[in-house]
């Protein structure tokens, strides 16, 4: 069935897409033959199975990173806390080259690279399952193999900004 051309622009649509709050990820793996990190912000992560435990998350055919991720074998996502905005910002505006400056790295488990943070509210080590071409985006699905969790208060994007995060200050009553 052939689809109704719609009737708005890009930027009407994504204003009304961005009326739809969100958490924020960062995903991290690293180059398959370089072994070089690579990370970005990602805000498309969700659910989508318990029973087996798999999540999807959606890249832009123009990210520089594409190509890595297509061909990873695993990725790690971390759910950011409030207080990991300095993190989403450098991870999406930031150089690819530079995210990783001064940034702890670990590994997951199953020996993905991963951010060494106790502040990420969670973290999901996932194997790269299948991936869907959609427009301008890439849909990857992921079997989540094993995964943690805080009880931070979340980093939280919303029509185009980060201004709902819940406050880590305490507030006064002036
Ligand atoms: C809050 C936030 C959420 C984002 N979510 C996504 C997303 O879901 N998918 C995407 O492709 N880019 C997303 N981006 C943009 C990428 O983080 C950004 O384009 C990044 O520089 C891409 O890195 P790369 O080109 O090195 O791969 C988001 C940016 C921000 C600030």
């Amino acid at each position: 069935m052939i689809a109704t051309p719609p009737d708005f622009d890009t930027r009407f649509f994504r204003s009304a897409l961005g009326r739809f709050a969100t958490g924020v990820t960062i995903i991290t793996t690293e180059s398959r033959t370089q072994k070089i990190p690579m990370g970005l912000t990602i805000s498309s992560f969700n659910s989508v199975s318990l029973d087996p435990p798999i999540v999807l998350w959606s890249l832009s055919r123009a990210a520089s990173s594409l190509v890595h991720f297509q061909k990873a074998e695993r990725y790690v996502i971390h759910v950011l806390s409030a207080t990991q905005l300095h993190l989403a910002k450098r991870f999406a505006y930031g150089p690819q080259a530079d995210r990783f400056n001064n940034q702890a790295l670990t590994r997951a488990p199953g020996g993905t690279l991963m951010l060494d943070d106790p502040d990420c509210s969670a973290w999901f080590e996932c194997r790269n399952m299948t991936q869907y071409e959609a427009g301008d985006h890439l849909v990857f699905i992921a079997q989540v193999e094993r995964c943690q969790r805080n009880f931070h208060l979340p980093l939280v994007y919303h029509a185009g900004d980060f201004d709902l995060t819940p406050s880590t200050e305490p507030i006064s009553n002036d």
